[in-house]
C-alpha cells in the first residue's frame, strides 16, 4: 500500500517523480504528493484524489525544481484522504520532508512527546511524527547528518514502515529506511532512484538493489550506501530486472486489467516454462527446498488472502487427491490467532502475488517460529515473503498493475499444481494414468485459456445487460466452489455489487431462500470426467433454483448437453480434467466482472478503497 518514489540526479526531478508515481498509482490512489527543492527551498504540492489532481495542481504552478525529489501515492490508514493528510509531511521549519508507507504504531505517544516540545501538527497522520522527529534529531545532533538522524528515529519507531526523507541542509541526498514494507533502489549512471516497486524507475534503469529488513539507504547522484540502524555497512543483493518496460504499459488497452486478462495464456506458459520435462518429470530445484525436506511432510497448511486464498482452496483439492497429505487452507489474517498446530513436519505454503501482504507475512513469521517449513508462491522477485520463507516458487505472470488479481491468480494455480505433482513425485507416489494425464494437460493450458478468450464476447454482452442487478449469486461444487468465490469477489471489488458464493450443496440449508424471480445466479459446473456424481448433483441444483425463478448463467464444459435445458445463458469452456478446470472456468468470470464494472462506469484498474499491495494488518 502506498507508492513511494525518490530521485537524485541531473534530470528535472518533478518529471521523474510524477512519471514514477503514475506507475505506482495502483498501490494507492487516495491522494498524491511531491516534495522537491526549488532554489534550495523545500517545495511541496499535494492533492486528495488520484494523481491527475496533483498533475493539474503542478501545471497551475510550474516550477524549475532541482534534481532531487520524493513523491507518494497514498492509501489512507490514519486520517481521511484529504489534502492535509496527503504526503509529504514537513516539520515546522520546513527543512525536512517525509513520505511513508506503513503504520507507525506508537505514533500517539510520540505525537504527545513532540507536542510537549512545541511541535505543531497539521495533519492526523502517523507519518507527520517522523518529520518532526527527524527535525528534532537534527537539531539535537547539531549537524546535517540526515542518515544518522534517520537511523536514530527508526530505532524509536514501532510498526511497519518505509520512510523516505529529504532535507534542505543536504540538497544532494535522499535517505530511506525500511522495516516490513517494500523498498528497492534503482542504480543509474550519475543518478539514482528508489521506489516501492521497480516499475517506478524501469524506464531509467534496470539495475536494482533489494533492501533488507531494518536498513537505511543514503542515495546521492553518484553513490548508494546501505547500513543497518546502527550505521554498520551491510551487504545488499543487486539484481537486473529482466522484464520489458512495455510490460508495465497498457499496450493499446484502455485498462491494465483488460490487457492482463488477455496476457493470461503467456503468463501460464511462462510459469510452466522449464519446469515440466518432456517425459513428465518435474524440475523445481529452484524452490530451495530439497526433496529430502519434502519427503517427511505430514501436513500442509496453505495461508493467503483474497484471491490468493481462493488459489489455496483449489490447491487443497489437488494436493490431497494427488499426494494423500492432509491439507488445510486458512485466511492469513486469522491463522496466527487461533494457536494452530505446527511442527517441523508441517509444510506451510504462503501464497501472495505481491509478496508483501502484511497478514500473510505475519503468518509466515509465526509459522517459522513454530518450526514449520515455509514455501512461498509469489510473483514479485525479491519481495519480503519469499525472502523470509525457506523456499519459493515464483510465478511468471509479469507485472500486474490492475488492482484486481487476474493473471497472477491463474499462475498461482499453476504453481500449486506443480507443487502438488512434485510432492507426489519426490514422495515416490505411483504416477498413474490420471497424474500423467494431468501433467500432459498442464502443458496445454495456455492454449485452452487462449480458446476461452477467443469465445468470450457473449460474456461481455451478458455482463452489460446486468449492470442494474443489485445482487448476483455464484454456486459451485468441488473446485468449482472456490471458482465461484473468486467470481463473487471480482464482482464485489470491481462492480461494487452485492455478490455471494455458496457451495451448491449448501443451498438447501438456507441460501435458497434468497432465490427470487430473475435473480442472476452463476453456476460453475464441474467437468463430467471421472466425477459424474458431482456433475449430476449440480445439474439438480440448477433445476432447483430455476424452478424458483432464478436466471441461470451456467459455465460448463463444451458438449455438456445435460445443462443446456436449464441454462438461461450457457458459457462453454474447454473440457479439461476436473482439478484443472478452475484455469479455464475463472476466465469468463474475470471478463464478466470487468465488463459489468465498465458498464457501470467504474475504474477497473483502481477500484475504490482498494490497493494492490496490502501492507497493513
Ligand atoms: C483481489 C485481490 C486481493 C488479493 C489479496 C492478496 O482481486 O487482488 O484479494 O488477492 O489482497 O494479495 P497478495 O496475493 O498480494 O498477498
Amino acid at each position: 500500500m502506498c507508492g513511494i518514489v525518490g530521485y537524485v540526479g541531473p534530470q528535472p526531478a518533478l518529471g521523474v517523480i510524477v512519471d514514477g508515481l503514475a506507475r505506482l498509482e495502483y498501490r494507492g490512489y487516495d491522494s498524491a504528493g511531491v516534495a522537491v527543492l526549488t532554489d534550495g527551498k523545500l517545495d511541496t504540492e499535494k492533492r486528495a484524489g488520484k494523481l491527475a489532481n496533483l498533475r493539474a495542481a503542478l501545471e497551475q504552478t510550474p516550477r524549475d525544481a532541482d534534481g532531487i525529489g520524493i513523491g507518494h501515492t497514498r492509501w489512507a490508514t490514519h486520517g481521511a484522504p484529504n489534502d492535509l493528510n496527503a504526503h509529504p509531511h514537513v516539520d515546522n521549519d520546513r527543512r525536512v520532508a517525509v513520505i511513508h508507507n506503513g503504520i507507525i504504531e506508537n505514533f500517539a505517544s510520540l505525537r504527545l512527546e513532540l507536542e510537549e516540545r512545541g511541535c505543531k501538527f497539521s495533519s492526523e497522520t502517523d507519518t507527520e511524527v517522523a518529520a518532526h522527529l527527524l527535525s528534532q534529531e537534527l537539531k539535537d545532533r547539531g549537524d546535517d547528518d540526515l542518515a544518522a538522524a534517520m537511523r536514530a528515529v527508526c530505532r524509536r519507531l514501532e510498526g511497519a514502515f518505509t520512510l523516505v526523507a529529504m532535507f534542505v541542509g543536504d540538497p544532494d541526498l535522499v535517505v530511506a529506511a525500511r522495516r516490513n514494507s517494500p523498498l528497492v533502489v534503482g542504480r543509474g549512471d550519475g543518478e539514482n532512484f528508489l521506489a516501492s516497486d521497480v516499475a517506478a524507475f524501469i524506464a531509467h534503469t534496470r539495475d536494482a538493489i533489494e533492501l533488507g529488513q531494518d536498513q537505511v539507504v543514503e542515495l546521492r547522484r553518484d553513490s548508494v550506501a546501505v547500513t543497518d540502524y546502527d550505521g554498520n555497512p551491510v551487504e545488499v543483493r543487486e539484481y537486473h530486472v529482466n522484464w520489458d518496460a512495455s510490460a508495465a504499459e497498457k499496450g493499446g488497452y484502455d485498462y491494465f486489467m483488460l490487457k492482463e486478462i488477455v496476457e493470461q495464456p503467456k503468463s501460464v506458459a511462462d510459469t510452466l516454462l522449464g519446469r515440466v520435462g518432456v517425459d513428465g518429470t518435474l524440475t523445481l530445484d529452484e524452490m530451495r527446498l530439497a526433496p529430502s525436506d519434502l519427503r517427511d511432510i505430514e501436513k500442509i497448511v496453505i495461508i493467503a488472502c483474497g484471491t490468493s486464498y481462493h488459489a489455496g482452496l483449489i490447491a487443497k483439492y489437488a494436493i490431497e487427491h494427488w499426494c494423500r497429505i492432509p491439507c488445510e487452507v486458512e485466511v492469513a489474517s486469522e491463522f496466527r490467532y487461533r494457536d494452530p498446530i505446527l511442527n517441523r513436519q508441517t509444510l506451510v505454503i504462503a501464497i501472495s502475488q505481491s509478496g508483501e501482504s502484511m497478514d500473510t507475512l505475519m503468518a509466515v513469521r509465526y509459522a517459522r517460529e513454530q518450526q514449520a517449513r515455509v514455501l512461498a508462491i509469489c510473483n514479485v522477485n525479491g519481495s519480503t515473503i519469499p525472502r523470509e520463507s525457506d523456499g519459493v516458487l515464483y510465478t511468471h505472470a509479469g507485472p500486474e498493475v490492475g488492482v484486481a488479481a487476474t493473471k497472477t491468480f491463474l499462475t498461482q494455480l499453476i504453481a500449486c499444481y506443480l507443487i502438488g505433482l512434485y510432492l507426489a513425485q519426490v514422495r515416490g507416489l505411483k504416477f498413474g494414468d490420471e497424474i500423467n494425464a494431468v501433467i500432459a494437460q498442464l502443458a496445454n493450458m495456455p492454449e485452452q485459456v487462449e480458446r476461452v478468450l477467443a469465445t468470450v464476447e457473449p460474456v461481455r454482452n451478458l455482463a452489460r445487460t446486468l449492470s442494474d442487478a443489485s445482487t448476483v449469486l455464484f454456486l459451485g461444487r468441488h473446485v468449482g466452489y472456490p471458482v465461484a468465490l473468486e467470481g463473487a469477489l471480482k464482482l464485489k471489488e470491481l462492480a461494487y455489487m452485492h455478490a455471494e458464493a455458496f457451495a451448491a450443496g449448501e443451498l438447501k440449508h438456507g441460501p435458497i431462500a434468497l432465490i427470487e424471480k430473475d435473480l442472476p445466479v452463476v453456476v460453475v459446473v464441474p467437468s463430467r470426467e471421472g466425477r459424474s456424481v458431482l456433475h449430476d448433483k449440480i445439474v439438480s441444483n440448477i433445476q432447483e433454483i430455476r424452478a424458483r425463478g432464478a436466471r441461470t448463467i451456467v459455465i460448463a464444459e463444451e458438449g455438456d448437453e445435460t445443462v443446456r435445458p436449464f441454462s438461461d445463458e450457457l458459457i462453454e469452456v474447454p473440457a479439461v480434467p476436473t482439478l484443472l478446470q478452475p484455469i479455464v472456468a475463472t476466465v469468463p468470470l474475470q471478463v464478466f466482472a470487468c465488463e459489468l464494472a465498465l458498464a457501470k462506469g467504474n475504474d477497473v484498474d483502481q477500484p475504490r478503497n482498494l490497493a494492490k499491495s496490502v501492507t497493513v494488518e
